[in-house]
C-alpha cells in the first residue's frame, strides 16, 4: 500500500535522509525510532509533501506521490493527515472550529472567511470530538484545554479529512505520562477500529514496544533496524542510538532537547 524506494533528502552538502526504503502493506501501526537529527522529521514531511524530496519514489497504488502537483498534491495531503507534537491548532479559536479546519482545502475561501460551515460537518465534527471523549470541550477555545485535550482536537482535525494514513511526528513528546497513554490509546484506536495506517515519529522504546506492529529504527539518515517490537533488543538499541559513549554526550548535551536526552538515557539503561 505504501513502498517507500530510496528516498532521500539533502539539505547543503548533508543527507537528512539517505536511500531510505519499506514497504507497507495494510494498514499497520509503524514507529519510527531514532536519536535526534536521525531524519524522522524530514521522513514523514517528505511523505506528506511538507518537505520536497531530492530523489527516490513513494508509491502508493502505483502512484508516485512524490511526482504530485497542484491539486494532486493536495488531494495526497488530504489522504494522508500530520499530527505534530506542538498540536499546531490555532489557540484562539473554539474547538469545534478547529477540527473543521481539517477540511479547509476542500471549501472556498469566502466560505471560510465567514466561518460558514455547513450543519452535516458541523455535525460531523461533533461526532468525532464525541468519539475522542472531547465533545464537551467544543466550545472552548483551544489554548484553555489541556495538552492531552489539545492533541485530541489536533486528532479529531485529522480525521476530518477521512485520511487513509495519520503521520505523527512525536505526538505524545510534549505530554505527561498519563495524556501521553490516552493520546497513544487514541492513535491505536483509530488504526485498530477505522483501518487507518498511523506510522508515529516516537521517542520512547517502551512507547514503540508497546503500540506498535513495526518498528523502523533511523540512524544518520539510514534504516538501520526494520523489525518486530519484540527484536528491539539491546544490540538493536545500541545500533539505533549509537555507542555507549554517545550516550553520555547525548544524556549531558545541551544542543540535544530534555526529551531526546531523556531516551538517550533510557537507552543507556538498557544497555547498563
Ligand atoms: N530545513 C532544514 N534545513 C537544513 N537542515 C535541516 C532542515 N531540516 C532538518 N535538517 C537537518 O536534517 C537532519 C535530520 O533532521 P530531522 O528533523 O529530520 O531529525 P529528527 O530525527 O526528526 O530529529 P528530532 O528527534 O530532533 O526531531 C538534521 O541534521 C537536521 O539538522
Ligand atoms: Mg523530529
Amino acid at each position: 500500500m505504501l513502498d517507500v524506494r530510496e528516498v532521500t533528502k539533502i539539505f547543503g552538502r548533508k543527507a537528512a535522509v539517505d536511500r531510505v526504503s519499506f514497504r507497507i502493506d495494510g494498514p499497520a501501526f509503524v514507529g519510527i525510532i531514532g536519536r535526534s537529527g536521525a531524519g524522522k522529521s524530514t521522513l514523514l514531511r517528505m511523505m506528506n509533501g511538507l518537505t520536497p524530496a531530492t530523489s527516490g519514489k513513494i508509491l502508493v497504488e502505483d502512484r508516485d506521490i512524490l511526482a504530485l502537483r497542484g491539486t494532486d498534491a493536495r488531494a495526497w495531503q488530504s489522504d494522508c493527515a500530520m499530527i505534530f507534537q506542538q498540536f499546531n491548532l490555532v489557540p484562539r479559536m473554539d474547538v469545534v472550529s478547529n477540527v473543521l479546519h481539517g477540511i479547509l482545502n476542500r471549501r472556498s475561501t469566502i466560505l471560510t472567511l465567514f466561518n460558514l460551515w455547513s450543519r452535516a460537518d458541523i455535525l460531523r465534527a461533533l461526532a468525532i470530538l464525541d468519539r475522542l471523549g472531547i465533545a464537551e470541550q467544543a466550545p472552548k477555545r483551544a489554548e484553555a484545554l489541556s495538552g492531552g485535550q489539545q492533541q485530541r482536537v489536533a486528532i479529531a482535525r485529522a480525521l476530518m479529512q477521512n485520511p487513509r494514513i495519520i503521520l505523527a511526528d512525536e505526538p505524545i513528546a510534549s505530554l505527561d505520562p498519563m495524556n501521553a497513554q490516552i493520546v497513544m490509546d487514541t492513535l491505536k484506536r483509530i488504526n485498530v477500529e477505522d483501518g487507518r495506517m498511523v506510522i508515529a515519529n516516537l521517542h520512547t522504546l517502551d512507547t514503540a514496544r508497546r503500540y506498535c506492529d513495526r518498528v523502523i529504527g533511523m540512524r544518520d539518515g539510514r534504516v538501520v533496524f526494520d523489525g518486530l517490537p519484540s527484536q528491539l533488543t539491546t544490540g538493536v538499541a545500541r545500533d539505533i542510538y549509537g555507542a555507549d559513549a554517545s550516550f553520555n554526550e547525548a544524556a549531558t548535551s545541551t544542543a540535544i532537547p530534555a526529551d531526546h536526552a531523556a531516551d538517550a538515557r533510557y537507552a543507556a539503561t538498557m544497555l547498563a
